[in-house]
Parts: structure tokens; C-alpha cells; sequence
């Protein structure tokens, strides 16, 4: 590949996120990669498009996302969408000979990222996830610490994830709050993200016991604030999980949090160490070990092969994105393992449903 020739549909909160990585990734990186080039977005009218590209330096501007896909020399589609374009959006592109990045979560549910994955083999492109809270240096210490087996056997975890924002009655319902559009609420928004971690920290679930709450049944439409439309989908959601390596957890996820920014915290306890790490504090990995205390462990802006901006900087809430943009491209360029993968995708949406179904039934649901 000479050039990385992207491709970008949708263009609201994650589309500018996404695109301020891959401006970024040339001056972190240098010479690591091939050129990038901002090619092509599709937004949902000809006009937008048109806008959208001048403004933000792509060089075209498609309200056909099957037009965009003609475009030869485009190698990857970066998909940030709402969620329920995602899997016609992902397998047009497969489909096309394209290798795509996905936002989460890679479908509405489990069925539909099932069959996103047999179109991956079938096609042999690559999908690769957006999963960002993964590329923090302290999950990664964390990672790498936790497989030299520095908790030993682990007992327990606990997994937070916690907003405010949705407490305000008067925020319109967009598709965020209506299940056919988004596949569920603060779970699958938030939550998964949690879930994600905990498979790639801990690893596989076993079971897991869900209970869902909505505060706000109905929201005015965004088109007619004096009309209001019901809100299908989950504000709050509680679950217990087993993990197949034995321990046990529990997880909550809000929008309806007071006070909260964008609250993310994990804990683990094992039967030789334990650690925490929460979002709001991310410069650093809480870990414990052998019964010598709680040390603050700095990892600031610790990536392994770049040294801009200085890994002794503080790091912020894109650059994850980054990172996890720029290991996607690696793995396209290189060959290397592209993790996460469509794999993970699967396992997270399939954790998504079978909370939801437990909530309905009050069963236990197993993986
Ligand atoms: N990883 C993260 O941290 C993170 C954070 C937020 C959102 N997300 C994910 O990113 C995706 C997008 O979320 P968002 O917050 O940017 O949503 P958003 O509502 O801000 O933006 C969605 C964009 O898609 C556009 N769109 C709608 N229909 C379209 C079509 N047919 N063709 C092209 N564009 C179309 C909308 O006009 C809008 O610009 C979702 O899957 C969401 O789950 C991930």
C-alpha cells in the first residue's frame, strides 16, 4: 500500500474525533507509516458533504455511500456512524475490497455482528474495532503486568462507567434513546466499553445476571421539541458477571450519575495483588502487590515506539483514539495481529444481549 486512501462515513462527534487522530498520527509517528489521505466523507445530504469536506480538508463529499465505495483509491472506510448503519455500511465496504475501522459496537446486537464476521472471512479484509479505552498506558501496563501473573489467581473486579448527562428531560431523543437505531442505552453506550475491558484484562465471561432502569420515558422529538417521542432503551444498567477463569464482578453503568464527567473506573483483586485505575485520573495505574501498599505507578503518555509529545506529558482522552487508529493501520500495513478484531466485536455484543435478556427473564444468563 503506498497510501492510506480513507474513506469516512458519518461526521458528527466521533467523525471529527477520528479525523483529528489521523492528522495526528504523522507528526507522533514520522516516517512509520504511509501517507494518509483524507479522500473521501459521506454525511446524509449532498450539501452537508459538500460543506463538510471543504471545512475539514477532504477532498470529496458523498451523500451516496455506494458512490464513495467506487472511489478505487480508497483502502479504508472508517465507519462512525449511528450504530444501526454499521452493518450494512461495514459489509458494502468488505464487500468493495475495503478493510474498515468500526466505532463501537460493531452492530445492534449479536446477530448482526455474526454476520458481519462472516462476511469478514468470506471477503478476507480486515475489520478492526474502535475499543480506545484499551490504548491507555496504564490499561496497558496493567495488561502486560496481569499477564506476567502479578495478581495470581483473581477473585474479584468491579467496573464503573458513569455520566450526567442525560438528567436534563429536555434532551431531544435522538438515536441514542431509541433501541432500533442504537441497540440499547447507557449498556450498550457506555457499558460496553467496561465489558470490553474486562475480556481484555480478565478475560472471557461465563454468565451474567442483568437488571436494566429507564428514568425518562419520553423525551421531546428533535425536529418538534413540542412533541415527545418515548425513550426505548436503558438509562441505568446493573449486572454481576463470572468470568471462565473464575472470578466474579459486578458492573454499573449510568447517564444518570449526578455530578459525574466521564466517570470510568476498574478494580481487580487477585490472590497475590489487586489494581484500580479510573478515567478522570489517567495518568496513573493504581497497583498493589504482595502486601506493600498501594503504589501510584506514572504512564502519563508511555506509547512504546514514539517519543512526541513527551511520553512525561500528560495524557488526554484523544489520544487513545490515536493510538488505537494508529495500530489499526500498523496492522493493515504490516500484517501484524490487529487487535481488537471482529472477534471482539462479537464477544462484546454478545455479552450486550445476554444482559438484556437476563434483565427480562431475572435468569442467570450463560455465554
Ligand atoms: N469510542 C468512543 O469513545 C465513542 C464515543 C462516542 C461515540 N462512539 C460511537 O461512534 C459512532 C458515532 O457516534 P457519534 O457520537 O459521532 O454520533 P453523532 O450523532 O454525533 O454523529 C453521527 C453522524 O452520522 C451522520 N449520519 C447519519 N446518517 C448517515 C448516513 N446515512 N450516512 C452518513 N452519515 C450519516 C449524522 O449526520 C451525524 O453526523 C457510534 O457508533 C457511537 O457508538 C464511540
Amino acid at each position: 500500500m503506498k497510501k492510506i486512501v480513507i474513506g469516512m462515513t458519518g461526521f458528527g462527534y466521533m467523525g471529527k474525533i477520528h479525523l483529528l487522530g489521523y492528522r495526528d498520527i504523522p507528526m507522533i509517528y514520522s516516517d512509520k507509516l504511509p501517507e494518509i489521505v483524507m479522500k473521501a466523507v459521506c454525511r446524509s445530504s449532498q450539501k452537508m458533504a459538500d460543506r463538510c469536506a471543504i471545512e475539514n480538508g477532504f477532498t470529496n463529499g458523498y451523500s451516496s455511500f455506494d458512490e464513495m465505495l467506487q472511489d478505487d483509491e480508497i483502502n479504508i472506510i472508517d465507519i462512525v456512524t449511528p450504530n444501526y448503519l454499521h452493518k450494512e455500511q461495514i459489509i458494502k465496504a468488505l464487500k468493495a475490497g475495503k478493510d474498515v475501522l468500526c466505532e463501537k459496537p460493531l452492530g445492534l446486537n449479536a446477530k448482526e455482528a455474526e454476520e458481519i464476521s462472516s462476511v469478514v472471512k468470506q471477503t478476507g479484509r480486515q475489520l478492526g474495532m474502535v475499543f480506545n479505552y484499551r490504548f491507555i498506558p496504564a490499561i496497558q501496563q496493567a495488561k502486560r503486568w496481569i499477564e506476567d501473573g502479578r495478581l495470581g489467581k483473581v477473585y474479584s473486579f468491579r467496573g464503573e462507567y458513569f455520566h450526567s448527562g442525560y438528567q436534563d428531560a429536555k434532551r431531544p431523543l435522538t438515536w441514542r434513546m431509541r433501541k432500533e437505531q442504537s441497540g440499547g442505552g447507557a449498556l450498550v453506550d457506555m457499558g460496553v466499553h467496561v465489558l470490553d475491558l474486562i475480556r481484555f484484562l480478565l478475560g472471557e465471561f461465563e454468565s451474567v445476571s442483568g437488571k436494566t432502569q429507564t428514568f425518562i420515558g419520553e423525551r421531546p422529538l428533535p425536529d418538534n421539541s413540542e412533541k415527545m417521542g418515548d425513550v426505548t432503551v436503558d438509562d441505568v444498567a446493573w449486572l454481576t458477571a463470572r468470568l471462565k477463569g473464575g472470578a466474579t464482578g459486578t458492573v454499573e453503568i449510568s447517564r444518570f450519575a449526578t455530578g459525574s464527567l466521564d466517570d470510568l473506573k476498574i478494580s481487580a483483586f487477585g490472590e497475590k495483588g489487586a489494581f484500580k485505575f479510573d478515567l478522570m485520573d489517567a495518568n496513573y495505574l493504581y497497583w498493589y502487590e504482595n502486601g506493600q501498599g498501594w503504589r501510584r505507578v506514572e504512564t502519563l503518555q508511555h506509547y512504546e515506539d514514539t517519543k512526541f509529545p513527551s511520553p512525561r506529558s500528560i495524557i488526554g482522552w484523544t489520544r487513545f483514539h490515536t493510538e488505537n487508529q494508529y495500530r489499526f493501520l500498523e496492522s493493515i500495513i504490516f500484517g501484524n495481529l490487529l487487535s481488537p478484531d471482529v472477534s471482539d466485536g462479537v464477544a462484546a455484543q454478545r455479552i450486550l444481549d445476554a444482559v438484556y435478556k437476563s434483565a427480562e427473564t431475572g435468569l442467570e444468563e450463560s455465554l
